[in-house]
């Protein structure tokens, strides 16, 4: 396995090959982002992770500064799972001012793009600079970040990319939290309490399934319910799992999305749910 840490290294180093699988992250890895790269190997003969962490997503009140970072730690979870490990500087992505972005789709605007105005626009420019660094076959992310995935999926069909998107089944945790980075910053008692957000999606899910459709009172109810226990709720929301749009009847495949801060931390969760099932 090799880090590389400057673009040219990198385009000289996988300029012999073909058939390039990618998963870009902010590092700090857990299981969620090894199976990623566990995938990846079935869609690729060289795997390439990026670790990243991109100035541009996050805004002037958010954890950039606290994100962690972990590099040497990633790597020794990288070793044969991998086989180049992108690790740029800032200064390296961005030796110019940023002044060309990539505008996202609308849709960008709601769910978590209305808590983190900006966000959405920092991340497409860093997935574009990053997938044009690296010119893979294939690029996978998370499921977990679910308004993320779907708009990189309108990002690269809308922009003609030679790139094919797998998305990748979100891990949680034995108590069903989904796996994530920001995990680390919950106390223990937060810790304890962060399971509920999930059991509220499964909740939620169950009565789709046996049959409710009114999804107004079953999203007011989850924020409710959440509220009551001392979480600061973002949204809960029903939606179309192919536009992301209100799920308002026609389309069977939907998924439940949340985003909601216990404390300081904000956790994000998702479940599909088909109504053909
Ligand atoms: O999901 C992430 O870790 C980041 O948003 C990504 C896709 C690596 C872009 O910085």
């Amino acid at each position: 396995m090799q880090v590389i840490t400057t673009i040219a290294q990198l385009r000289a180093r996988l300029s012999v090959e073909r058939a390039i699988a990618f998963v870009p992250t902010m590092g700090n890895l857990h299981e969620g982002h090894l199976n990623l790269m566990r995938q990846a190997r079935e869609h690729g003969d060289c795997v390439v992770a990026s670790i990243f962490v991109n100035p541009l997503q996050f805004g002037p009140n958010e954890d950039f500064d606290q994100y962690p970072r972990t590099l040497d730690a990633d790597c020794v979870k990288l070793q044969g799972l991998v086989d180049v490990v992108f690790a740029p500087v800032v200064n390296e992505m961005y030796p110019l001012q940023q002044t060309v972005f990539v505008e996202p789709p609308p849709v960008a605007n709601e769910l978590c793009g209305a808590a983190r105005p900006g966000h959405f626009r920092g991340m497409a420019t860093v997935v574009l600079k990053l997938l044009n660094i690296v010119q893979p076959r294939v690029a996978l992310f998370g499921k977990k970040d679910y308004q993320q995935l779907h708009i990189i999926r309108q990002l690269t069909a809308q922009l003609n990319l030679p790139v094919r998107i797998v998305g990748g089944e979100t891990v949680r945790a034995v108590d069903g939290l989904a796996l994530s980075s920001r995990n680390q910053y919950l106390s223990e008692a937060e810790r304890n309490e962060a399971v509920f957000l999930n059991q509220t999606l499964q909740a939620m899910r169950l009565s789709v399934l046996q049959g409710v459709r009114d999804f107004e009172q079953l999203q007011q109810q989850a924020v409710q319910a959440l509220a009551d226990r001392g979480w600061q709720v973002d949204y809960v929301a029903i939606r179309n799992q192919s536009d992301l749009q209100p799920a308002s009847g026609g389309q069977r495949d939907l998924v439940i999305l949340a985003a909601a801060r216990l404390g300081k931390t904000r956790l994000l969760d998702n479940v599909e749910v088909s109504l053909d099932a």
